[in-house]
């Protein structure tokens, strides 16, 4: 399977070229999170696509992961704060028109999910829905792999600095990991020549027959 040379070109970067990435590869990736599968299916988080190098670098303020700046493109990957009974019913409405259905055909659904997320604390909404974008987090390395392009994922930022910079709280969203793209500068990047290091198989996977 080509995935998997791809998978073990992969790495996370530590350091960038200046090389860019074309829009066509990041709006490729882009549409591999956007059909990534999501609980429910109400993908509940949203994609910023950051280049501006103003907002990249107060984004970057205090963390160690120079990448947040020095790379090509920056994704911010958004979780809902909450899981509102107008997110639902509109998601619900949408998926009827996308799959040509008439008016009430996914009624069964759309009260299913509100009666189960109107009694989940914010915090628990937080939590599933930081693992949705988890799963998006997993497409896009997937996809910029399969692309050649390099990508670095993140948690070491800082989230409120995030929320404040853009927006994140007023649009009912919070920061819950983010990806750097680019390309590695191989000659100056410790990790570039490093073999990966991976459990052996046989500790990793258990399997029962
Ligand atoms: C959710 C997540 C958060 C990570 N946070 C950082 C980070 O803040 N800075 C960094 O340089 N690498 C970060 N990494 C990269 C991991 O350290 C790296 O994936 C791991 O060591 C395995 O190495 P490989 O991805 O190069 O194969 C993160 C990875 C994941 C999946």
């Amino acid at each position: 399977m080509e995935l998997i040379k791809n998978l073990k070109w992969r790495y996370a970067v530590k350091k960038y070229s200046e090389e860019q990435v074309s829009e066509d590869k990041v709006d490729q990736i882009v549409e591999a999170i956007n059909l990534t599968a999501s609980s429910c299916g109400i993908q509940p988080y949203r994609l910023f696509v950051i280049t501006k190098p103003e907002v990249r670098q107060r984004l970057g303020e205090g963390s160690f992961n120079a990448q947040i700046h020095a790379s090509s493109h920056l994704l911010v990957f958004a979780g809902f704060n909450n899981i509102t009974s107008d997110y639902i019913r509109d998601y619900v409405k949408m998926m009827e028109q996308q799959r040509n259905l008439e008016n009430g055909a996914l009624n069964v659904l759309n009260d299913t999910l509100i009666d189960y997320f109107s009694v989940q604390t914010p915090e628990q909404n937080v939590i599933w829905s930081d693992k949705q974008a988890y799963i998006g987090l997993g497409t896009a390395l997937i996809a910029a792999a399969e692309l050649k392009v390099d990508a670095t994922p993140m948690e070491g930022f800082d989230p409120k600095l995030f929320d404040e910079v853009l927006g994140l709280s007023e649009q009912g969203l919070h920061a819950s990991v983010i990806l750097s793209l680019g390309y590695r500068d191989e000659a100056n990047d410790f990790l570039a020549s490093m073999p990966k290091a991976r459990l052996p198989i046989n500790i990793f996977s258990v399997r029962i027959n």
